[in-house]
């Protein structure tokens, strides 16, 4: 696991952006796994300004989303396919047909089987982007998810419905369930991406850096990937015991790739 110390935010989402345009402009009919929420949106904003730029191309991309609310349809204002649309693929050239969001309203665990299949037969994710949440989850897989599952339906943990509640206003109806990837499935991305910003982020990021790898902590199985990257700001890391050797490792590669340029 490589931890990468940002100054802040947009730094963050900086830095993630950056890893995508080199996997695109390497791999343009890259596989990519999105998130949601707060955190990658000024990541997605970074993305559709290196479009317009002529940087990347999305033309030949297929996306896989993280998950999506049960029991909401796609046109709601809430759900995570609408989120997708506004914040980046209604500004990019990626085809409609090839993003892919878990269907909220069907047969869940029918939709749970076939996204799995959806997945494999894309030949899997390239660059998997991940949030995290601050009782440590990935996707909405909880804590005490088996760190082997794979897609499915979910229950999520008050806290998590608390910290989303702020997406709804208060006459409407807040899901409990939702399909997520599971964390073996999130687990067999070629490269994964981890961003976190702010103070709130603090103790998942220790947890999952520095922490025992725990179901209690599902962020922590990513230090069994051998190609994570964790990009957190100054107050996401403010827990972190080894902020120095990140910081140390940060500047030593930054001098090796200087040295082979
Ligand atoms: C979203 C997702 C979640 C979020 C996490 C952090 O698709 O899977 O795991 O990444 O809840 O959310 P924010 O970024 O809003 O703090």
């Amino acid at each position: 696991m490589r931890v990468i110390i940002a100054e802040n935010a947009a730094d963050v989402a900086s830095y993630g952006a950056q890893q995508c345009i080199r996997q695109l402009q390497s791999k343009p009919e890259s596989v990519l796994g999105l998130a949601t929420g707060s955190t990658p949106i000024a990541l997605y904003l970074r993305l559709i300004e290196s479009y317009h730029r002529g940087e990347i191309s999305f033309a030949g991309v297929r996306t896989f989303n993280l998950d999506e609310y049960i029991g909401i349809d796609a046109s709601h204002p809430q759900s995570y396919r609408r989120f997708m649309q506004e914040h980046l693929f209604n500004h990019i050239d990626v085809d409609p047909e090839n993003t892919h969001v878990p269907l909220g309203m069907s047969d869940p665990e029918e939709e749970s089987r076939q996204y799995e299949a959806k997945i494999r037969s894309a030949g899997g994710i390239d660059l998997q982007i991940l949030g995290v949440g601050r009782n440590g989850h990935i996707g909405f897989n909880e804590p005490t998810s088996s760190l082997g599952s794979r897609t499915r339906v979910k229950t999520l943990a008050p806290d998590t419905i608390r910290d989303n509640s702020r997406f709804f206003s208060q006459d409407e109806e807040q899901p409990h369930l939702a399909i997520t990837m599971g964390i073996g499935t999130i687990m067999e991305a070629r490269q994964i991406i981890l961003l976190a910003a702010g103070e709130s982020k603090a103790d998942a990021v220790r947890a999952l850096v520095e922490g025992p790898m725990t179901a209690m902590q599902p962020a922590s199985v990513l230090q069994m990937h051998p190609e994570a990257l964790v990009i957190v700001d100054k107050a996401a890391a403010g827990k972190l015991e080894l902020v120095e050797y990140y910081q140390w490792v940060q500047q030593e590669t930054l001098r090796l790739q200087g040295a082979y340029c």
